[in-house]
């Protein structure tokens, strides 16, 4: 398989745009509070709501291993019980130099609020990737008839 290119590199604390910032700023963030004692992959991430609000997590492990919780999956239940789940991005930040995507159950947790999701991956040395939901997961199982 050829390796992937990645695009649109550019440091995550000046987008430029303050709501990015934010967004950024708070993945960055949500790190300190994981809790991976068993990975010590710590992991952050920041929801953006079409209304600007910011909603996050971290991942949180289990001494039974299958139990963990990505980051992703807590910051969308954070807003759902906010009573919010229209997203416009969301980003995720590595503790490393390696972005980080999104697993297959986040993915389609996601796809089931905002299909057009915009996915922010963010490293440690300050650099970021963009993608598109779609791109990662362009058909989502779904319950409606005649949509599989
Ligand atoms: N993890 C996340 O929180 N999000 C990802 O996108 C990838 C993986 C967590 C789960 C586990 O605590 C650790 O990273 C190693 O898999």
């Amino acid at each position: 398989m050829t390796k992937q290119i990645e695009i649109n590199i550019d440091h995550p604390l000046d987008s430029g745009n303050l709501e990015m910032d934010n967004l950024f700023a708070r993945a960055l963030d949500m790190r300190n509070y994981a809790y991976a004692p068993y990975s010590k992959l710590t992991v952050g991430a920041a929801l953006l709501t079409e209304n600007g609000r910011i909603f996050s997590g971290c991942n949180v492990e289990n001494a039974s291993y299958g139990l963990t919780m990505c980051a992703e999956r807590i910051a969308v239940f954070d807003a759902i019980s906010h009573a919010r789940k229209d997203f416009k991005a969301i980003a995720i930040a590595s503790p490393n130099d390696k972005f980080f995507y999104p697993c297959g159950a986040c993915l389609q947790v996601m796809a089931e609020f905002s299909p057009d999701l915009d996915i922010y991956l963010i490293n440690n040395s300050g650099a970021f990737v963009k993608r598109k939901l779609k791109e990662f997961l362009p058909y989502t199982f779904k319950l409606e008839k005649g949509e599989n």
